[in-house]
């Protein structure tokens, strides 16, 4: 049978693994998608070097529009990254008739919507499992094997980066700065880190993950966005006295008033499995109203665990070309005409409970003072862990960990706090999650 014939945009690191793999495994992939998958077309910059990957088979081009001006390829896969030149490719791509599979969490997340009617009309596919946690079926999961359920909640380690970071600080007691550089020298974090620490790329992947969970449009201009560049190593250890480990979760919820979508560091109880997920792992805990929580685990960077990925949607995009695009699973799990309204919640309106961390003077009636506010506040204290002050020194911390209460007035009851004489320094304010 007449193979499936695909143009790359790029051959980098993902583009030399889906190109490997696919050689590697084209056999066992055949008997799967029922004709032969073939990379006929490269587009790279550097074409002497995409060459020395592709060898003389392959037709390799400086330019990716002769893909999109070429009817033999059925399939583009866009591996350039970033919404410049990425997003005019892939709407080109789509107007010429080509289905398009993307790593490009980046473009999706804020102009998914334009792409994905675009391809609606066109009647084309948009495939994109690479885009959110590598190697991790996570899209598939949500988009179809739970499509039985009204999920509730997801709650993801989706950026490699920052959790190897956060494993080094805790396990080996490092500085942010030191693992960072250890972390690009191990080619996990973006080309640009600061999407990686200021927790932009997780928030890419938790919009899209939302979208899909829910059947919201794509809206990452209203994600809650905050890194762990401000993350200290003390907070680190008082979370682990306190039975916590210190996480960056990509979380949305759906509650009565709409949907939360937050990327922000997270206390999670240091016995749930997902704050085990080590290293540059992934991990993403969906709840479900019917099959309950599930929990989906790996690699969520690197050439060939992102490769399986994208060769499982040339796979999907290969059986289904032929499909009435009507019968096809739609772009967003729910069908276009069916989608919520339900709007993003601000992070004011977020319930959730809290970690916070106060510099004191160690003086009598400091404690009632702060607890006191608290208790005015109707925010109830789930724990308290004062450090013993040392040696000659007139100041301590005062740990506090909360119920849930509105990150409004949790913010009114901070500002009091603050407001007294004896809280030294600016009050440190972790959220906190049971994921239970
Ligand atoms: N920079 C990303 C990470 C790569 O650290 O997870 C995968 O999207």
């Amino acid at each position: 049978m007449k193979p499936i014939q695909v143009g790359l945009f790029g051959i980098g690191t993902v583009g030399s693994g889906t190109f490997e793999v696919l050689k590697r495994n084209q056999e066992e992939i055949q008997r799967r998608a029922g004709r032969p998958i073939q990379i006929t077309m490269v587009a790279d910059l550097d074409v002497a070097r995409a060459k020395s990957i592709v060898g003389s088979t392959v037709q390799v081009v400086s330019d990716a529009r002769q893909i999109i001006a070429n009817p033999e390829i059925d399939i583009v896969v866009e591996l350039i990254g970033g919404y410049g030149i990425a997003k005019q490719l892939v709407l080109e791509a789509i107007d010429a008739g080509k289905h398009v599979v993307t790593a490009n969490k980046a473009l999706l997340a804020v102009h998914g919507t334009e792409i994905f009617a675009a391809a609606h009309k066109k009647g084309v596919m948009v495939a994109f499992e690479a885009a959110v946690a590598g190697g991790i079926p996570i899209i598939k999961a949500l988009r179809e094997g739970l499509t039985a359920n009204r999920i509730q909640w997801l709650a993801g380690i989706i950026n490699g980066t920052t959790n190897f970071i956060l494993s080094e600080m805790r396990d080996k007691g490092l500085a942010f700065d030191d693992v960072l550089k250890q972390a690009q020298a191990l080619g996990y974090a973006e080309a640009d880190p600061t999407f990686d620490i200021e927790g932009v790329d997780a928030a890419h992947k938790a919009t899209i993950m939302s979208a899909i969970a829910f059947g919201v449009p794509v809206q990452f201009d209203k994600a809650y966005v905050e890194g762990i560049t401000q993350l200290e190593s003390q907070d680190i250890r008082y979370a682990e006295q306190l039975g916590y480990r210190i996480k960056l979760l990509g979380i949305s919820k759906r509650t009565e008033l709409g949907i939360e979508l937050r990327v922000h560091p997270c206390l999670v109880p240091a016995k749930r499995l997902i704050a085990n997920v080590e290293g540059a792992m992934n991990a993403v805990m969906v709840q479900a109203d019917a099959v309950g929580t599930t929990l989906y685990y790996g690699k969520g960077a690197g050439s060939e665990p992102t490769a399986s990925a994208v060769i499982a949607d040339l796979v999907d995009i290969t059986r289904l070309h032929t499909v009435d695009p009507l019968n096809r699973v739609p772009h967003l799990a729910f069908q276009p005409d069916a989608m919520s309204d339900l709007p993003v919640l601000s992070m004011e309106q977020v319930v959730t409970s809290y970690y916070l961390r106060l510099r004191v003077a160690d003086q009598a009636g400091v404690l009632a003072k702060v607890t006191g506010i608290l208790a005015t506040a109707n925010i109830s204290i789930d724990a308290v862990l004062q450090r013993e002050a040392g040696e000659g020194e007139s100041h301590t911390d005062l740990i506090i960990l909360t119920h849930d209460c509105p990150e409004a007035k949790m913010n009114q009851a901070m500002a009091e706090m603050q407001q007294l004489s004896t809280v030294l320094a600016p009050i440190t304010r972790i959220r906190k999650e049971e994921l239970n």
